[in-house]
């Protein structure tokens, strides 16, 4: 029998940080699986990547919000001939605006994508990477630090992601397998057009590249750390958000988020 193909498997690389994740890891001499809904983009980077001498990914076109995505991937993988001992959980996305006025199913989508795919994926993949003593990163947000009245599915839904990352990564901890969290702040992507954010409001914040935040994620998992927010501004925000009372922090957030409402 041959040997399995080792590769990393990151999804929604179909664009902004995902793709940079990749483009990252191919440059490090990764094997890759890039995983999002949008075939022609996939392709379009695995063609860019194989352009650079590296072994073309392979590209799996999937909803990873539908029920029996993670067994769909699974199998895909090994249909392949490949075993996963990196694992990037990036796809997700936000919606701003009033969670009673947002509609409900799409919110009910984010928590699908976000959570429930996430969590999935991790639990389906995490034996082989034990056994591989590979490494899991997963995507959420400075959102995961605070409540986000505006946004309030969203950071919810990142919280849960940094929570989970950080036990399971505890949980791996004697396999030798790391997990490590990405929690970035405003990168600029298409996320803010998904999200509903609007343009002129957003011009006011600092954006990073998602190229930065991919370099970033990619260091703090090589080096197996628990969790790295990026950009000097953002870790300022985390280290001092404990130290304000949230009846303070609740009507700040509501109100730069509702400002940044299309
Ligand atoms: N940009 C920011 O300011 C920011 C800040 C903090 C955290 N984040 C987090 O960073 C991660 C990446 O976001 P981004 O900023 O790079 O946004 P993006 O450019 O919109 O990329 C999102 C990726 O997720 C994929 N995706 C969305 N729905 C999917 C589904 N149902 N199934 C499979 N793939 C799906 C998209 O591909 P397809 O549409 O082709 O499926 C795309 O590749 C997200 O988890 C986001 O919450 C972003």
């Amino acid at each position: 029998m041959s040997e399995p193909r080792r590769v990393a498997l990151v999804t929604g690389a179909s664009g902004g940080i995902g793709a940079d994740l990749a483009r990252v890891m191919a440059r490090n001499g990764h094997d890759l699986a890039l995983v999002a809904r949008s075939v022609d983009k996939l392709a379009a980077l695995a063609a860019e990547i194989a352009a650079t001498g590296r072994p073309a990914p392979l590209v799996v076109a999937m909803d990873l919000a539908a029920p029996g995505a993670a067994d769909a991937l699974a199998k895909a993988m090994s249909d392949a001939g490949a075993k996963v001992e990196l694992l990037v959980n990036n796809a997700g996305f936000g919606l701003n605006g009033a969670a009673l006025t947002l509609d409900r199913a799409e919110q009910a989508d984010m928590i699908d994508l976000n959570v429930r795919a996430l969590t999935d994926l991790s639990l389906r993949f995490a034996p082989d990477i034990a056994a591989a003593r590979g490494k899991i990163l997963n995507v959420a947000s400075v959102a995961a630090f605070l409540p986000g009245p505006g946004m309030a599915v969203y950071y919810a839904t990142k919280a849960y992601v940094l929570s989970f990352s950080e036990a399971l990564g505890e949980e791996l901890r004697p396999s030798g397998a790391t997990v490590t969290c990405l929690c970035p702040g405003y990168t600029a992507t298409d996320f803010q057009a998904r999200a509903g954010l609007a343009g002129a409001a957003l011009d006011k914040f600092p954006a990073m590249t998602s190229m930065a935040v991919a370099e970033a994620g990619y260091a703090a998992m090589m080096a197996g750390r628990r969790r790295v927010t990026t950009g000097l501004s953002n870790k300022i925000m985390v280290a001092l958000l404990p130290l304000i009372p949230r009846s303070l922090v609740l009507p700040i957030v509501a109100r730069l988020q509702m400002k940044r409402h299309v």
